[in-house]
């Protein structure tokens, strides 16, 4: 019989317990208070994978919209505690978009990538989380992107690509040029790199694009939140920057995406939110991906693409005596 090693029988999502506060055998702490007091619980350079999205300043339900400048002095201690708490060989994802003040654009990754670096992190990668859908500006481009920014404690870091390659479309390319490789497939049977630019379904639910026939009226994975993380986007991080067993914390966690990626992946999940409303949600969440309830998009499920038949593909008649852009079919 095959020997088990310690990763075959770690399963957190079918642990009972879900912790208030952390102790060294937690294996899910969903803590309701403020972040700077939660942190000082919390063991230096023990967690192995720090992922958010914060506050943005941008005066939703759970924030104050304040200066530019006010908005960094409140975040900048915050960065220097998480910045202790990470691994030596961890990662840092920081998810954000801009901070708009009439119509001037204020991107608040350029901002943080050097609060960051001045505390020595090493920026790998600036991904851009694009989608399809949003709000549409009149004064300027529609914005259509976020970013996410990774950055490592050190030169000595896990990168699992293995373990989020995703389908090449051209597997059957081959190699050219002459050499010992000559004719031999030129890809990765795994599949490859997912690049720097991630899609994942995002603000299709605020803006009613759910109503094309045949798709649900809703994302699956929305609750009350007004700006959740898919959890298919962290579940990425997750599974290349850390290891099975591993800690993963998200310092503004709002409704438990990032606990939920953690231990769909055999992680250790801890988060903190001010909002009790919303760390009660983390809570039933964990316990409907337990008892397998929990909706959520599959890693790996494409965004829909609209086959042009579907009612709102189709250019109203009310445009026919009008100048458009649109050739009638
Ligand atoms: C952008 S949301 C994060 C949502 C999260 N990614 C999710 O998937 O649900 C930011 C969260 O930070 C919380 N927050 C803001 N300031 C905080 C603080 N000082 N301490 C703890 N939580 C805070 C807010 O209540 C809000 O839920």
């Amino acid at each position: 019989m095959k020997k088990k090693n310690k990763q075959d029988v770690i399963n957190y999502s079918h642990n009972e317990r879900i912790d208030e506060n952390y102790s060294i055998d937690s294996t899910v702490v969903i803590y309701t208070g403020r972040t700077e007091d939660f942190m000082t619980t919390l063991p230096e350079g023990g967690i192995n994978l720090i992922i958010t999205s914060p506050p943005y300043n941008v005066g939703k339900e759970y924030e104050v919209k304040t200066s530019i400048e006010k908005y960094f002095e409140q975040q900048e201690p915050i960065i220097n505690t998480l910045c202790k708490l990470l691994a030596d060989n961890g990662s840092l994802c920081w998810q954000v978009g801009n901070f708009v003040d009439k119509s001037e654009v204020f991107p608040l990754d350029m901002y943080y990538y050097y609060l960051f670096k001045n505390k020595g992190l090493k920026l790998r990668n600036r991904i851009i989380w694009h989608f399809g859908h949003g709000l549409h500006a009149s004064k300027r481009f529609s914005g259509r992107y976020e970013t996410l920014l990774w950055f490592t404690k050190s030169d000595n870091y896990t990168f699992n690509l293995d373990s989020v390659r995703v389908p090449s479309k051209y597997p059957g390319k081959r190699n050219w040029k002459s050499g010992d490789d000559y004719g031999k497939p030129s890809g990765n049977p795994m599949g490859k790199n997912p690049s720097d630019v991630w899609e994942f379904m995002h603000h299709e639910w605020e803006t009613g694009i759910w109503d094309i026939p045949n798709c649900k009226a809703n994302h699956p994975e929305k609750t009350i939140h007004p700006c959740q993380f898919p959890i298919e986007l962290v579940e990425r991080c997750v599974l290349a920057f850390t290891n099975k067993g591993e800690i993963v914390f998200d310092p503004f966690g709002g409704v438990g995406s990032t606990v939920v990626a953690a231990l769909k992946q055999d992680r250790k999940g801890i988060m903190v939110d001010k909002e009790n409303t919303y760390t009660e949600i983390a809570k039933e969440r964990v316990k409907q991906l337990r008892n397998g309830t929990l909706n959520f998009r599959p890693i790996g499920t494409e965004v829909y693409k609209p086959t042009g038949k579907e009612k709102v593909s189709q250019v109203p008649e009310e445009w026919n005596d009008l100048p458009m852009i649109y050739t009638k079919k």
